[in-house]
């Protein structure tokens, strides 16, 4: 059993590509199953374990992007974001996104090969626009077209195929659409520990209701608040954000669901 754990281990390393000191995948699994009877019995299927990337999964978040939601005493409150709109990615977030995209490209580039196939690669957000923006960057910066995929000399972009699900049937990315979810948050916002920090923290529920006119009652209305205020344009000062100490601020990270 104790020489299984470790076959288990060194196959999950070896997966991440972790350095193997130089010795084999291979070899590494002969050395740990020496006195088992594993590699006997999987000898047949030893051309399945050898140490080679094949799948990649990489899972990132979109952009920069200007606030998606407002408060009533928002300084911001008229602006129309533009030339972006409300909740869109910026002109850096564009760029941050791209320049991952290149980044991945320099990575795992041996791997993909240079000619875009939907068997190759699959690309799936949120049903959001920044989000399917952000992918659809990322795709133009690891899949600009060489050779027979040019389609115009002076455009060195191609399309790739982006899935998305709806946001109330999209199980994989999103809560919404996970009874659990809400019943584990229920479940949780009820503790004796939360409801202690509710309490500890009372205060700064009044004084964020004051400053922003919300009915703000728990962690994660803080958090959508922290979204809105880090979102906002840096020209005027923040004075909410300013106000939060680091502890709340922390507060808010941590509790907050992922941002689609
Ligand atoms: C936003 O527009 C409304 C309606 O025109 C106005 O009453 C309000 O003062 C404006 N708020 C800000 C912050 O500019
Ligand atoms: C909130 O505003 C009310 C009314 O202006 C004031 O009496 C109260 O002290 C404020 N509370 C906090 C926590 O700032």
């Amino acid at each position: 059993m104790g020489s299984f754990k470790l076959i288990k281990l060194i196959f999950l390393l070896a997966i991440l590509r972790t350095n193997l000191g130089g010795k084999t995948f291979f070899e590494m699994l002969q050395k740990a199953t020496k006195h088992s009877g594993f590699l006997r019995e999987y000898e047949s299927d030893i051309e399945c374990i050898k140490d080679t990337l094949r799948l990649v999964t990489v899972v990132f978040r979109h952009g920069q992007r200007t606030p998606a939601d407002t408060y009533p005493t928002d300084p911001h409150i008229n602006d129309s974001m533009v030339p972006y709109g409300w909740g869109q990615l910026t002109n850096e977030g564009k760029l941050n996104q791209y320049n991952q995209g290149l980044y991945l490209r320099k990575r795992y580039g041996k791997l993909l090969g240079t000619v875009y196939s939907p068997d190759i690669f699959y690309l799936r957000s949120t049903e959001v626009d920044r989000t399917k923006m952000s992918a659809m960057l990322e795709a133009a910066a690891l899949w600009r077209p060489e050779q027979n995929q040019i389609f115009k000399e002076d455009l060195p972009w191609q399309p790739v195929i982006l899935h998305y699900e709806p946001k109330d049937k999209d199980n994989l990315l999103l809560t919404t659409p996970c009874p659990a979810y809400f019943q584990e948050l229920d479940r949780v916002m009820k503790s004796a520990e939360i409801i202690k920090l509710q309490e500890e923290n009372e205060l700064m529920y009044q004084e964020l209701r004051n400053f922003t006119g919300l009915n703000i009652r728990n962690p994660d209305d803080i958090w959508s608040l922290y979204g809105t205020l880090r979102a906002e344009p840096r020209d005027k000062t923040r004075t909410i954000l300013a106000h939060l100490t680091i502890e709340e601020r922390n507060i808010a990270f941590r509790v907050g669901p992922s941002d689609s």
